[in-house]
């Protein structure tokens, strides 16, 4: 029997819970350039701003409920074990239930050093204010990866998905490395699931099958269809 499974999720998963998606909406998310609020950049020239986008993102993920996809993921660690690799900064993964949950991208609900990226706390409540300081005393910022920042744990998630047995893809377009590099660490026997409404293409990728739905269809079908041993 498929022990253990993969499931590398982007925003499309939480998009049913509200949450925008990124490449859904002309290149800006939430009407703010990337450079203007997720580069290390952004944050040297004017970091109040940076700290305010965060505080209403925060602000949204907190008001957001995981969704069908979500537990129907929590669910199937009843039968296999599960990792999530995530590139949301969102915790609906954890609320649904999930217990093995890698955040590639970081996560909004903690607060980070901004000169020490290990240095990571949570946070209470949704704002994270001008003048809130490490234990070096340096300003805290949102723990999440800019453009131009290195993914710390990129070299984990690969171990994670080269030692997977079954693979499932879904709400990413694959379109920010090296996260969408993720997949070809997968090997070519193991089964690839994608649930996505617009598939993305993926070259060189074998034992691929595609599921075009919505998350909050296509992961439950899935899950139970797992679940009850129809596929192996
Ligand atoms: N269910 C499943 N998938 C969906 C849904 C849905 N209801 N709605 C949209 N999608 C799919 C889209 O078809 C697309 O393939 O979700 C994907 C969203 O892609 P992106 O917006 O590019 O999001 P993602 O791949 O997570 O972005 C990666 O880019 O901006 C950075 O760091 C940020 O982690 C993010 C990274």
């Amino acid at each position: 029997m498929i022990k253990r499974v993969v499931v590398l999720t982007g925003a499309g998963i939480s998009a049913e819970s509200g949450l925008k998606t990124f490449r859904d909406s002309d290149g800006l998310w939430e009407g703010y350039n990337i450079e203007d609020v997720a580069t290390p950049q952004a944050w040297q020239r004017n970091p109040k701003l940076v700290q305010d986008f965060y505080n209403m993102r925060r602000k949204d993920v907190l008001a957001a409920k995981p969704n069908a996809a979500h537990f129907a993921l929590a669910k199937l660690e009843e039968q296999f074990d599960v990792t999530i690799i995530t590139q949301n900064i969102d915790d609906l993964h954890e609320r649904a239930g999930s217990t093995k949950v890698v955040h590639l991208h970081g996560i909004i609900t903690r607060s980070q050093s901004s000169i020490n990226p290990e240095l990571t706390y949570p946070i209470e409540g949704w704002e994270l204010r001008m003048g809130d300081v490490c234990e070096l005393g340096s300003q805290l910022r949102a723990h999440v990866v800019w453009f131009g920042e290195d993914v710390p744990i990129i070299e984990q998630a690969a171990k994670i998905c080269a030692d997977a047995e079954l693979f499932v893809l879904s709400g990413t377009s694959l379109a920010v490395y090296p996260a969408a590099g993720l997949v070809h660490y997968v090997k070519s026997g193991v089964k690839k699931y994608i649930v996505d409404p617009n598939v993305p293409a993926v070259s060189r990728l074998s034992n691929v099958v595609e599921l075009q739905a919505k998350a909050t269809i296509g992961i439950p079908k899935l899950v139970e269809e797992l679940m009850s041993n129809n596929i192996k």
